[in-house]
């Protein structure tokens, strides 16, 4: 496999950034923000909406591994890394890279909620929609796209293309 056509620029993508961090300011301003970056995908996403936030917040980093993602969606998540950062009370905003079915974040957030946050949003660079297998209210989105496996700004393919600085199309090697 290797890169295709670039689907969402690096210009757009740091254009689009811009834009949710300044609404993410004016959202948490006066408000005690945790924001919870899912890894891997997310710690892209996460460093360049960091660059524009002008408010004070606390950062943690969670992750989960799925069986049989992105093949079979089994819906079976678990969590390879806690929270460390205590979640109750706190105005929780969880950064993820890509919403596909849903079943991730579904989990991710039944877990947070546990956690009694004052609020839990959710802000996610992109949503592929399509295929959308449980409801997920996405309250920042960055870009909505088509039912294609994307690598770059973080997303990858067997952990490689996360350094890529744009989203891209993967595809068949001649
Ligand atoms: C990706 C992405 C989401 C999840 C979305 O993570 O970051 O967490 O899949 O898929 P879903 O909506 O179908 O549940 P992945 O498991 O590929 O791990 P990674 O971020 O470490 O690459």
């Amino acid at each position: 496999m290797k890169v295709g056509k670039v689907l969402i620029s690096q210009e757009q993508i740091q254009s689009r950034v811009k834009e949710l961090a300044s609404r993410i300011s004016l959202d948490y301003r006066e408000k005690d923000l945790l924001m919870v970056c899912i890894l891997k995908g997310a710690f892209m996403f996460l460093g360049d909406l960091l660059k524009h936030l002008s408010i004070p917040l606390k950062i943690d980093f969670m992750a989960t591994s799925s069986y049989g993602r992105r093949t079979k969606t089994t819906g079976k998540v678990r969590i390879t890394k806690e929270l460390e950062v205590d979640a109750h009370g706190r105005h929780v905003l969880v950064v993820e890279d890509i919403v596909d079915t849903g079943h991730t974040l579904k989990f991710i957030l039944d877990y947070l909620a546990s956690k009694e946050p004052a609020s839990l949003k959710v802000c996610a660079l992109l949503d592929k929609k399509e295929r959308r297998e449980v409801p997920i209210n996405i309250d920042y989105v960055g870009f909505t796209i088509p039912n294609v496996f994307v690598v770059g700004y973080g997303l990858d393919y067997a952990e490689r293309y996360r350094n890529l600085p744009y989203v891209a199309s993967l595809v068949e090697e001649d």
